[in-house]
């Protein structure tokens, strides 16, 4: 156990109301305006574009009026989209711009084996959720990872990942900070081969644009990341480069790519057959972490708490209507009175240094995007809560020792009409009629 991740712990433990700083809102997306763009040639373009591009457009009325709101393929904590990537390859240095689907050149000449490096930028998700958004922006890493290993897939790619390279990007660390790397194979040129042709900046890195993001503030979540960038892992980590394992006999993760949406006003409140609560959970399964299930309307299976790992073990009878008790927010209460199951990653949060802290929290969000993407291809829906998981789900599950819920997916059966009217881009590389934006409610 680490100071900072206990102290950590228990400060985001006994978090009072959001205290949302609008006047200080940051910039939505990293520019450098004067950086030369290039295009991303597939199956890179494809592949960043899979993870962090502009897909989708949903009109949403709320009680202020009728929004517009830039749609992603990954869920991100509040739709902040606080993760920034990076291309770093033997042609160069790039920063991925996700407006315009061009990266932007930062150096040219060669950078080493390619990789891209996600960072945070961590004001962007803090001036509204202030120390919590340390731990959104870890799980939403582990999204990230996952959701690039599954579209890496579809493209004949593979990604594996590493760990963060600071030296390389030369950010200011008190704002944006690389956490994690995705090695690409095969690789080919970003570049063209013509060097003559090619945009060339070999000195300093341009400048991004202004404003800044507002540095790190002091606290309980700067001293953890500190921590964990300063300490190495004491805990047996995940086998290396293990990729995802993708059952086409049950589901393939690649099936849920284009459907996946976090929905906005919960479930048809219909069961869900226990073939598919179980291959979503056997997705979600990884070796660092322990997977817990709220069964509230599956075929085959009596209301209750479940651990799971290949086979489901009942932990509780009947305490569902305990979760009552708990301080949730509006939209997870309303959510679970029509979700199907709930998928629970159980872990110590303490257990090993400030390091394995941060890691648990990477691998907490990879398992919950294998289950949303897995819930997406079987033709489900689900959402990330974050707030489901606290002390009531603790005592729901059973939870007595060191083991906490670390965060909760609500699944459920897809309302055949959203509130939302939605317009999704085609993907440049699919041409042909098909190529057409697609109005689809959601
Ligand atoms: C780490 C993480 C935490 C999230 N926590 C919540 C949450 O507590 N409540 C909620 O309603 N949505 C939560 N979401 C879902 C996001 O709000 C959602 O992904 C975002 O609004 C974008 O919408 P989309 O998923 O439909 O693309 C979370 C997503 C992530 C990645």
């Amino acid at each position: 156990m680490t100071d900072a991740a206990a102290r950590y712990v228990a400060a985001m433990a006994d978090r009072g109301p959001l205290d949302i700083r609008w006047d200080l809102a940051p910039l939505r997306h990293k520019r450098y305006p004067s950086a030369e763009w290039v295009e991303p040639r597939h199956p890179l373009g494809a592949l960043l574009r899979g993870m962090l591009g502009i897909t989708r457009v949903i009109w949403r009325h709320t009680d202020a009026g009728p929004m517009a709101i830039p749609g992603r393929p990954a869920p991100s904590g509040g739709g902040l989209y606080p993760i920034e990537a990076y291309v770093a390859c033997p042609d160069g240095l790039f920063h991925y711009d996700p407006v315009h689907e061009v990266l932007e050149v930062l150096r040219t000449g060669d950078h080493g084996p390619a990789r891209i490096c996600l960072t945070a930028v961590f004001w962007r998700s803090m001036f509204k959720y202030g120390d919590y958004a340390y731990r959104l922006i870890c799980q939403e890493i582990g999204v990230l990872r996952t959701q690039a290993e599954v579209v890496a897939a579809t493209l004949g790619l593979t990604v594996t990942p590493g760990d963060a390279d600071h030296a390389l990007l030369g950010l200011d660390e008190s704002r944006e900070s690389p956490l994690a790397v995705l090695h690409l194979e095969p690789y080919e040129r970003v570049l063209p081969p013509e060097p003559a042709d090619a945009p060339r900046n070999s000195g300093d890195l341009p400048r991004e644009a202004r404003p800044l993001p507002l540095p790190f503030p002091p606290g309980a979540a700067r001293d953890l990341h500190r921590a964990a960038d300063a300490t190495s892992r004491a805990r047996r980590p995940s086998p290396p480069a293990r990729g995802i394992r993708i059952p086409a006999e049950v589901v393939d993760l690649r099936d849920g790519l284009r459907a996946r949406h976090s929905p906005v006003d919960g479930f048809r409140p219909a069961p869900v057959p226990l073939t598919k609560i179980a291959a979503i959970a056997g997705l979600a399964v990884c070796p660092d972490l322990d997977l817990y299930l709220l069964a509230l309307r599956v075929d085959g299976l009596p209301r209750a708490a479940y651990h799971y790992d290949g086979d489901l073990r009942r932990v509780r009878a009947a305490p569902l209507e305990e979760l009552g008790s708990a301080p949730l927010v509006a939209n997870t209460r309303e959510a679970l009175k029509t979700a199907a199951a709930v998928i629970v990653p159980v872990g110590d949060p303490l257990a090993g240094t400030a390091r394995d802290h941060r890691d648990q929290l990477v691998e907490t969000g990879a398992s919950l995007q294998r289950a949303t993407l897995a819930a997406a291809a079987l033709g489900l829906t689900s959402r990330i809560h974050s707030d489901g998981a606290g002390e009531a789900t603790d005592r729901v599950l059973g939870l007595t020792g060191p083991a906490r819920s670390l965060s909760s997916l609500l699944v459920g059966v897809p309302r055949s009409r959203g509130p939302d009217l939605v317009l999704r881009f085609p993907d440049p590389q699919e041409g042909g009629p098909k190529a057409r934006p697609q109005h689809t409610d959601q």
